[in-house]
């Protein structure tokens, strides 16, 4: 019944909110006829693509036994191509959106659930009133409509919730309980390189959680241990790969594209092949690399995604190879797991899939030396300045950036940029934990990280650091600075830039920062 409300309510109706050059958002509150103009020159029916998404309550099964309840994103293709939309059926997960380069797109958000949401295209370069953020929140039963055009390069990005309550954020509880998907950007180039597709490109998006005996979700749930998981980032004591416990896949002898996401809230992989292969890394968050690079084991931070190759041409039939996730010290704050709702400790090994190999076949098919060449790194010598900021702890508080926290949409003046300049930015970190901090609307290109304090316990995952091409998040080790290089392209206003350790992000380690035109 509530659903059919909502839909009802959107049709035909809708009262403009905002309109930012080029793009519209609506939202509609009932008995306001909608207007939909902009800059990109298209009537509504012009879109290429244009999809209804419902943010939802729903009860899935996960583990054997009783199903779980959930929060959910439920999509559904008005217009575009069949392969927009790939669902994952027996997962609470959203669908997988598949998006072309120069697509535009329209998407109908309807908020179903009993609190605010939003949805925040991450890593995707779009204005910033479009970008989900927390000052643009959803109300119950309202509908929100959102429009772009896809402007970025191949990659993997995500979809997720970015709402923040008058009590603190909940992306954290929102991402937990279920709201997230994958969004895979395709362009000539990368179609070009005809690297595996359909069932030979593994799309793996890795998450933790704690059930009760009833397979009840379990999220911070106060008391003494909530506040260390919080401090330290929710740990669940089960793995999910793909919304379900890590499994065997029957793969053939040939080569295979892995591309992963941790789509966790706080938890670190560190991602390892069982048979001691490096691992063969051919892009990251913002689309492929230049050229491949093999790494011992690869660390993959909350938010950041990796483009993995594995060659199983040579593999024995009835052999098994696994994806697993090494472990490492996790120094002081990372050392805790014991004391919140977790039971697997931060850096504790597991198993996250299984490669089976059954099925021998030829193929021709090896990796290109030469990966991509369009887009060239940021020359560093276009920067005007250098930006820095201070991650700290503030007593009592919470972690900080230069000192401040979350305040909504208060930027001080350091936070304030020149649209179409190019500036490094530097992030120290004071505190004994890692961070990795993302900056909405933008890919970046890590310049260089400087260990000159000891890393606290967590050494153990710096040879997997990825540092090459293109990323919207990099993590930040204790006593680290990073430096990266950005570019304010195209749109201006107000963007944000955080901790995706979610718990840090939704207790204040977050600021908003101003594109100015
Ligand atoms: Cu996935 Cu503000 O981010
Ligand atoms: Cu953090």
């Amino acid at each position: 019944v509530h659903r059919r409300t909502v839909l009802q309510a959107m049709a035909g109706t809708g009262i403009l909110l905002t309109l930012s050059p080029g793009f519209l958002l609506t939202g509609c509150d009932g008995g306001v006829k909608a207007t939909e103009s902009g800059a990109l020159g298209l009537d509504s029916e012009e879109y290429d693509v244009e999809l209804n998404l419902r943010a939802t309550s729903d009860s899935v099964p996960i583990l054997p036994g009783a199903p779980s309840e959930v929060w959910r994103y439920r999509v559904e293709l008005l217009k575009g191509p069949e392969s927009t939309l790939s669902e994952n059926p027996d997962s609470y997960l959203g669908p997988t959106i598949r998006l072309r380069r120069g697509q535009t797109v329209k998407i109908h958000i309807h908020n179903e659930l009993p609190e605010d949401t939003t949805v925040h295209w991450h890593g995707l370069h779009v204005p910033s009133d479009v970008d989900g953020q927390p000052r643009l929140p959803i109300r119950p039963g309202e509908t929100m409509t959102v429009g772009f055009e896809v402007l970025d390069r191949a990659g993997l990005f995500w979809y997720h919730s970015h709402a923040h309550g008058e009590q603190g954020g909940r992306v954290g509880f929102q991402s937990y309980a279920g709201l997230a998907g994958l969004l895979i950007v395709e362009d000539d180039e990368e179609l070009g390189l005809k690297l595996p597709i359909g069932e030979n490109e593994l799309l793996l998006v890795l998450q933790d959680r704690t059930f009760t005996g009833t397979n009840e979700l379990v999220y911070l749930d106060g008391g003494m241990g909530a506040m260390m998981d919080r401090m330290r980032g929710f740990l669940g004591d089960q793995i999910l790969v793909n919304g379900a416990p890590p499994a065997t896949r029957k793969v053939a002898t040939r080569p295979y594209r892995v591309r992963v996401l941790n789509g966790s809230n706080a938890r670190i992989y560190k991602l390892a092949w069982s048979d001691g292969r490096p691992v063969t890394i051919i892009g990251a968050d913002g689309g492929l690399f230049e050229n491949p690079e093999d790494k011992p084991y690869a660390t993959l931070a909350p938010a950041q995604r990796l483009d993995i190759w594995v060659d199983l041409s040579d593999s024995r039939l009835g052999s098994t190879l696994e994806l697993i996730s090494g472990s490492y010290e996790a120094g002081m704050m990372g050392g805790m797991g014991m004391m919140g709702n977790s039971g697997l400790p931060a850096g504790s090994q597991f198993n996250l899939m299984a490669l089976k190999v059954t099925e021998s076949v030829d193929t021709a098919e090896t990796l290109p030396v030469q990966l991509a060449l369009e887009r060239k790194r940021i020359p560093i010598t276009d920067a005007t300045r250098i930006r820095q900021f201070e991650l700290s702890h503030v007593m009592m508080q919470g972690f900080a950036i230069n000192g401040r926290r979350f305040d909504r949409t208060n930027v001080a003046d350091d936070e304030r940029v020149r649209l179409g300049d190019t500036e490094i930015w530097e992030f120290r970190n004071r505190t004994p934990m890692p961070h990795p901090m993302h900056v909405h609307g933008l890919q970046f290109n890590v310049i260089g990280r400087d260990a000159n304090g000891n890393r606290r316990g967590w050494s153990g995952l710096t040879q997997g650091l990825v540092d090459s091409g293109w990323h919207d998040t990099v993590l930040v080790m204790p006593g680290e600075t990073v430096q990266f290089a950005m570019k304010f392209e195209r749109f201006d206003g107000l963007y944000i830039y955080h901790c995706h350790n979610m718990e840090h992000e939704d207790t204040g380690m977050m600021r908003y920062f101003q594109v100015q035109g």
